[in-house]
């Protein structure tokens, strides 16, 4: 029996920080989706590739193992644009589902974060979370980091680029970036991280820690 908790939620909302730490809380293993989707973008990338190219991206998807994803090595901004252009591609998806759910039916179980954990990989997870908070406050923490990291790039462009991934996640055909009706909603515009991790620990005490899925 093992516990699988999907936190899904648009980009930069902070949704993998927070999962990351519920999973270290609750002792659960971590796995950030997201860097299955970068892995394709930059092997295509550094192949010469296009991302919309969906053979090529389908076959770097089945190419992909636990040593390409480095968070240090697909953070960049391109690598994180591509990724959101190749995941409209339905090979890519299903070539990465058995990586996901092979993941989290190792026991003790895992906190999954990404775009539709909830509503295809894992449709029966214990516990299925959406975290969320309106674009401009997505985009000013996102800014905020960039610039921390020495980036001097403007804050409407960041806002430009959330507003535009968003359209994409939520738009494309395959597996769309959406709330699975079961989910627990967690709006965390007005909150900080720690008020924020609070409000997904208290939906895991009640939903989850004593309610282990059957496998
Ligand atoms: O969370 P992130 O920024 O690292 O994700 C990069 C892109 O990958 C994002 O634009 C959409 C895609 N993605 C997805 O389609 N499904 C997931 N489960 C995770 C990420």
């Amino acid at each position: 029996m093992t516990i699988v908790v999907a936190v899904d939620g648009p980009a930069a909302s902070g949704k993998t920080t927070l999962a990351k730490r519920l999973a270290a809380a609750n002792g659960l293993r971590f796995l950030d989706t997201g860097l299955l989707y970068r892995a394709v973008a930059r092997r295509l990338l550094a192949q010469g590739q296009e991302p919309m190219d969906a053979a090529a991206a389908a076959a770097a998807a089945r190419s992909v193992t636990a040593d390409d994803l480095d968070p240090a090595a697909l953070k960049a901004e391109r690598i994180g644009e591509g990724a959101s252009v190749v995941a409209v591609h339905g090979d890519v998806r299903q070539a990465l589902l058995a990586f996901q759910r092979d993941f989290a039916h190792a026991p003790p179980g895992a906190v999954l974060a990404g775009r539709d954990i909830g509503s295809v990989v894992f449709p029966d997870a214990t516990l299925k979370l959406f975290v969320t908070a309106s674009a401009e406050v997505r985009a000013k923490r996102r800014f905020e980091e960039l610039r921390r990291e020495g980036d001097t790039v403007m804050y409407e462009r960041v806002l430009q680029d959330v507003v535009e991934r968003d359209r994409r996640d939520r738009e494309r055909a395959v597996a769309p970036l959406t709330a699975a009706p079961d989910a627990i909603c967690i709006d965390t515009s007005a909150l900080d991280i720690d008020a924020s991790l609070a409000a997904l620990q208290e939906a895991f005490d009640e939903h989850a820690a004593r309610k282990p899925r059957k496998t």
